[in-house]
């Protein structure tokens, strides 16, 4: 089979797997030199420097009409995330582009343990105490310090149940939490797997959960899924979640709420307005922040590298996408 050369733009260092794949064919890489975003301007001058023909895009690269517009040579573009929020999929669509997501069994699980990672650390007061200790505050053991709340017996509500909504349920149920769950699909496999609980409606799943983890990509019918009146109807003991999208919920509701008490605490991967915080969650001592790094392991970014450059190659050679999400 005669391969033909392709030139692929990649908008900011990934892990170096992918290129080697991309090269191994015979493809021209060029990537992005800066480790930061490129801004919308930079973008299109570097897209316009060659007719490439695919774009390994992050999450961070707003792709839409004036970026398919200046470079109309691109014919993919596979986004080294399992969401594609940034990318215009209406227009890509009109224009025959094709989009792939890079979401994998590595990286759902990788985000799974951050999810319960992050819920262990903030119920069992992680932050403040490694804080006490580090500022000499530790004068002896006392029966009252730090007391937090013990997730066995805690009902974990998930708020879409994908791939990783799924992993986290698995992770919660081998903690001992009772596993309830709202999703535009019922699973009857989870619900036999787990036992697990299902709610039709998010407003009858917020009441009943101790736990409340967001797993649904951002869409005009989730932004601020998780507004002022859903959070009234949490309980005050309650913890929310959050490796999903950050406009998933209303940040300045939830810092309201926090600072009201009218739940117990939140962790947050993800922000409204990244990559800051609202003016004040900062401050909280029950929040706990991770800058957009649930699916940072190594193995996770290699496996998410992987895929994206499976999927350019699999595009040239005329073999079905592993994952693709318009063409
Ligand atoms: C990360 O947020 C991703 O979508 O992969």
């Amino acid at each position: 089979m005669v391969v033909m050369s392709k030139t692929i733009f990649i908008t900011r260092m990934i892990p170096d797997v992918a290129i080697r794949m991309l090269q191994g064919r015979g493809y021209t890489v060029d990537s992005n030199p800066y480790d930061r975003v490129l801004s919308k301007r930079e973008l299109i001058k570097a897209l316009q420097k060659k007719p490439y023909d695919a774009v390994l895009s992050l999450l961070t690269d707003k792709l839409d009409a004036e970026v398919f517009d200046a470079a109309p040579s691109v014919r993919l573009y596979a986004n080294y995330a399992t969401g594609f929020d940034n990318i215009d999929l209406e227009e890509a669509k009109k224009r025959g582009i094709t989009v792939t997501n890079a979401p994998t069994d590595m990286s759902s699980e990788t985000v799974a343990e951050h999810t319960v990672a992050m819920m262990l650390t903030v119920m069992c007061r992680f932050i403040e105490a490694d804080t006490f200790m580090r500022k000499g505050k530790y004068k002896g053991w006392a029966p009252l310090q730090f007391m937090g709340t013990t997730v066995r017996g805690k009902t974990f509500a998930l708020v879409g149940v994908g791939q990783i909504g799924a992993k986290a349920a698995r992770l919660a149920k081998g903690l001992g939490m009772e596993i309830v769950y709202t999703d535009v699909v019922r699973s009857e496999s989870l619900e036999q797997e787990l036992g697990a609980t299902y709610y039709a409606s998010i407003d009858a799943l917020l009441p009943v959960a101790d736990v409340v983890s967001l797993h649904v990509p951002l869409l005009e019918t989730t932004k601020h899924l998780i507004n002022d009146a859903r959070l009234r109807c949490m309980k005050p003991s309650a913890f929310l979640l959050n490796t999903a999208r950050g406009p998933v919920i209303d940040e300045h509701a939830l810092l309201r709420a926090l600072k009201e008490k009218r739940i117990a605490g939140a962790a947050l991967d993800v922000f409204e307005f990244e990559p800051v915080p609202v003016r004040g969650l900062t401050k909280l001592p029950n929040v706990l922040l991770t800058p957009h790094i649930a699916s940072a392991s190594v193995e996770s970014r290699d496996a998410m590298a992987t895929i994206a450059a499976q999927n350019i190659i699999a595009f040239f050679e005329g073999q079905e996408l592993p994952t693709k999400v318009a063409a």
